[in-house]
């Protein structure tokens, strides 16, 4: 079936020294055995330092972005065979705060996601709702735009190499969490959508959970039926309590 992903967002913290420091705490920490996948998604600058840590580990690296363009004239872009380059294997496309500090719209998202995959890599497409667009019972309706520009961009059989990840806003840094009740149906709800488009790939998609997940809450939101694993933030910058995610992983 589906091995769940725990994969950390280390966003914008630490420097080279404490990333790597941190790397190096995770190989300790981690179990090799835990019935999940491992991954981490640091600062650009701090990924080689992080990646010399990981080698002969089963932690894997991630981006927390890509740029739409192979090379060239995108100042302050950083392209995907950049990032293969210094090895990672995912790309974080489409968090929120990229699309709301930073103006990212769907199509934006859906050209970065399909970059991605031009170069390798697999990209964690985020998704969710805010707080007043869930309130107004508009979460349904954003998450389908959200992924139907990546549809739109990608093809039919574009998710097939990629993970997603339902956010939701109102989760994210806040301590809030999403009830497992409440995540599993969203989870549900983001596996139809794509099961509307590509029956093939619907059962095979890693859907993870992001927002506020921590070792106290993992437990409830892993065992939901369509919750692949963790999109971790704040717990992330702990060795101990990220491994305690993926030990709560469901085997
Ligand atoms: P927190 O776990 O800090 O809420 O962040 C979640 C997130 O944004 C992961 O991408």
């Amino acid at each position: 079936m589906r091995t769940p992903l725990i994969a950390g967002n280390w966003k914008m913290n630490g420097t080279c020294s404490s990333a790597a420091e941190l790397a190096r705490s995770l190989v300790d920490h981690v179990a090799t055995d835990a019935p999940c996948e491992w991954a981490v998604c640091p600062p650009f600058v701090h990924t080689p330092a992080v990646a010399e840590q990981l080698t002969g580990s089963s932690i894997q690296i991630g981006s927390q972005n890509v740029c739409d363009k192979d090379q060239g004239a995108a100042t302050g872009e950083v392209a995907g065979d950049m990032l293969t380059d210094i090895g990672c294997r995912y790309a974080i496309v489409g968090h929120s705060e990229r699309r709301e500090l930073y103006g990212e719209d769907d199509q934006l998202v859906a050209r970065r996601f399909v970059a991605a995959q031009r170069h390798g890599l697999v990209p964690i497409l985020c998704v969710g709702e805010t707080l007043s667009q869930r309130n107004a019972g508009e979460a349904e309706t954003v998450l389908r735009h959200q992924l139907e520009a990546v549809f739109q961009a990608a093809g039919e059989g574009g998710l097939a190499q990629s993970v997603i990840a339902y956010e939701p806003v109102w989760a994210i840094g806040t301590g809030e969490t999403a009830t497992p009740e409440q995540a599993q149906a969203m989870h549900a709800f983001i596996r139809e959508l794509v099961r509307e488009r590509d029956a093939a790939t619907a059962d095979k998609l890693r859907i993870l959970y992001g927002g506020s997940m921590k070792a106290k809450n993992a437990a409830e939101l892993l065992a939901c039926e369509d919750v692949d694993g963790g999109l971790i933030g704040g717990a992330s910058l702990d060795a101990e309590g990220f491994a305690a995610i993926g030990a709560a992983t469901r085997s």
